[in-house]
């Protein structure tokens, strides 16, 4: 493990002494009075992280990580980006806050950088503090605006923690919140290497998925519907890159019978596939984005739904049923704003497509050629999931849909003991860097994937 001296001192000006402390006091409270999302809270032992820096955090015994979990997925630009922090200190300075319905520079600049990035005419963004919210505004106006009440989702998706985002949510998380009663018709997407469609190739996975859907909205009622969720590129599900033609055969389909698409870019968009928003990889433009997480780096909560014309135009002169306190917040804003310069001065979308198109894709792509453990990798940009499986012909998941297995908690385990902070997702580890990792910084993780990857072959 990469560990730091007692004697050093942490980015932040902390030594490795103090912190350690600190961490010691931060973890004692933390089991004491947080209460954490999604979790039995006795069994926990959050790590404490007292430091980033770029690629890197340090955790609370000095141990420096290199970060490919993005933590969330959402560090975009990298840890303390200096642009960024001087950004947020600059509007503090400024003017920390102002209700919504005020105009203010940092969201009206804001709105301008983010809207010249989506696709077609998505010009009106209404600002959300995360994602989930977003989702919820994205569905509420797709319903306002076709009059209609229910909503097509995947299953492999993830939407968020609010009630209609968890009931739009394709993963185990919706079981203890499913309403049913929601509104939410459930479907399956393209998945060649675990398909529902018998399928031996992406286009017969493409062609069957999109005639299942077509064939589902007619049982369903095709009148009834107002939108259809999916992510561009799902994530947290397993980074599936849909197959060619597939988002456009959505888009055909939500034009025949008048459904609205919402493309739910909250963790594949701002640069992850090497895109500003996944979707610009198929050619496809949505009616509504749904977006968060990499838009301001997660250096402070912001999300939104950028709105197309039309959609916008159904709210010109009836009100918009809905809003928050900090709809468009400055701090929020100007962080966005920082972090979209930074990312476009500093060629961060074309570095994350040469990433994974140069060095992270076949450097994974050998590890799986080495490893019976590996079933599959995919992925684009900086953004690739890991399959891990007990069995490479059988396919059987190293660890259970929805849960966890002693073979899957001791690769992880190899990977944060020699200084690798990975994402992971039942059988599966993503590779999910910043958008400006290095090559170094790629081959380093690629090494101490490649030496826990052992661990799990020997398990077999
Ligand atoms: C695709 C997608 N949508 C929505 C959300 C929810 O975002 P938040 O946690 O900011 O509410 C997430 C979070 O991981 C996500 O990945």
């Amino acid at each position: 493990m990469t560990t730091t001296q007692d004697t050093a001192t942490l980015p932040n000006g902390l030594s490795v002494e103090d912190a350690r402390a600190e961490a010691a006091r931060t973890y004692e409270l933390d089991r004491t009075h947080v209460f954490h999302s999604w979790s039995a809270q006795a069994q926990i032992k959050p790590m404490t992280i007292v430091a980033s820096d770029g690629s890197y955090v340090w955790d609370g015994d000095g141990n420096k990580l290199l970060d490919f979990s993005g933590q969330l997925v959402f560090t975009n630009i990298g840890h303390q980006h200096p642009k960024v922090v001087a950004a947020i200190q600059a509007q503090a300075a400024k003017l920390c806050t102002v209700a919504p319905q005020h105009a203010n520079d940092a969201r009206s600049e804001a709105a301008r950088l983010i809207a010249e990035r989506t696709p077609g005419e998505l010009n009106k963004i209404f600002f959300t503090n995360g994602g989930a919210d977003a989702v919820e505004h994205a569905v509420r106006m797709a319903r306002l605006h076709t009059g209609r009440y229910k909503v097509l989702s995947r299953y492999r998706s993830y939407h968020g923690g609010t009630d209609t985002a968890i009931n739009l949510t394709g993963d185990p998380r919706r079981y203890p919140n499913d309403y049913a009663s929601a509104g939410v018709v459930h479907f399956n997407g393209p998945f060649l290497y675990r398909s529902s469609f018998h399928a031996e190739n992406e286009q017969q996975e493409s062609d069957r998925a999109l005639e299942y859907l077509e064939r589902l909205i007619q049982h369903e009622g095709a009148s009834s519907f107002a939108a259809i969720i999916l992510e561009s590129v799902p994530g947290t599900a397993g980074i599936m890159v849909p197959p060619p033609g597939y988002l456009a055969g959505v888009r055909e389909i939500c034009d025949k019978y008048g459904i609205v698409m919402i493309a739910d870019e909250v963790m594949a968009g701002f640069g992850r596939t090497g895109e500003w928003f996944a979707i610009q990889n198929f050619g496809v433009t949505p009616d509504l984005i749904t977006f968060a997480k990499g838009v301001t780096s997660g250096y402070v909560p912001l999300g939104g739904v950028a709105i197309s014309s039309e959609i916008a135009a159904t709210f010109d002169d009836r009100a918009y049923p809905g809003g928050l306190t900090y709809s468009g917040h400055p701090l929020a804003c100007a962080a966005a704003v920082a972090t979209i310069n930074a990312m476009e001065d500093e060629g961060m979308v074309a570095n994350a497509k040469r990433i994974g198109s140069d060095v992270l894709g076949p450097g994974l792509r050998d590890l799986a050629a080495k490893h019976r453990c590996v079933g599959e990798v995919r992925g684009l940009g900086v953004f690739w999931a890991v399959e891990l499986v007990a069995d490479q012909q059988t396919r059987e998941p190293l660890a259970p849909y929805g849960g966890s297995s002693p073979a899957m908690n001791s690769v992880l385990a190899e990977c944060k003991q020699n200084g690798l902070l990975p994402f992971a997702n039942f059988n599966r580890i993503h590779a999910v860097p910043a958008c400006n990792i290095t090559d170094d910084e790629v081959a380093e993780g690629l090494r101490i994937l490649d030496a826990a990857l052992d661990v799990a072959d020997a398990a077999l």
